[in-house]
């Protein structure tokens, strides 16, 4: 338990999903194209920061064995519940992701564009107003930080949906490299 997942702890105990600014109910077309072109097929899988779990049970009905973990411990609570509610077969868990990632295990991760001057404002820190605070990136820095432990299969600059317009974003989809 840490101040960040507390702050998650109070979001997802107090607000209805619907007003909770990233829920939603669709699986991105990133990832649908990603299974789509079956540069993915169903697989175990693990949805890191599941949240309320949605994607996982999207993607446990396509065929996919789910796990979900996130460090909110309000928010794996309900997803178990939403996915037991469905007679899905996805055990969540409350884990911080700092500690679990594995050698040749392929993830894959968003990082919102700090060229988006619509969404929050402009600079690399906005707050929103849920009052957490949002990192806006580039290329380059994403290839700094994560290509010393993973090799980067794809890294691209899309348009993903939010509540009031499409905010712009980075994707990365990449496998870990064997700790030496
Ligand atoms: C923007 S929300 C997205 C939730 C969900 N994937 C969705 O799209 O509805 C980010 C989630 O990551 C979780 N999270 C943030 N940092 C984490 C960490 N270090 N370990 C595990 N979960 C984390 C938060 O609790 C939150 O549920």
């Amino acid at each position: 338990m840490n101040k960040s997942s507390k702050r998650f702890d109070q979001i997802y105990g107090e607000q209805a999903p619907e007003s909770i600014p990233w829920n939603s109910l669709e699986l991105p077309t990133s990832i649908y194209d990603l299974i789509k072109n079956k540069q993915i097929k169903a697989c175990r899988a693990i949805d890191i920061g599941c949240g309320l779990g949605n994607y996982s049970r999207i993607l446990s009905k396509m065929g996919f064995k789910m796990t979900g973990i996130d460090f909110s411990s309000v928010a794996t609570e309900k997803a178990q519940k939403l996915a037991d509610k469905e007679l899905l077969s996805i055990e969540m868990y409350i884990r911080n992701v700092a500690k679990l990632l594995n050698d040749n295990a392929y993830y894959f991760t968003i990082a919102f564009n700090e060229e988006d001057d619509y969404f929050e404002g402009k600079g690399k820190f906005r707050e929103t107003p849920t009052g957490s605070v949002l990192y806006f990136s580039n290329p380059n820095e994403i290839q700094k930080l994560f290509s010393p432990l993973f090799h980067i299969l794809d890294l691209k600059n899309i348009a993903i949906p939010g509540k009031n317009g499409n905010h712009r974003a980075y994707y990365a989809f990449m496998q870990k490299k064997n700790a030496v």
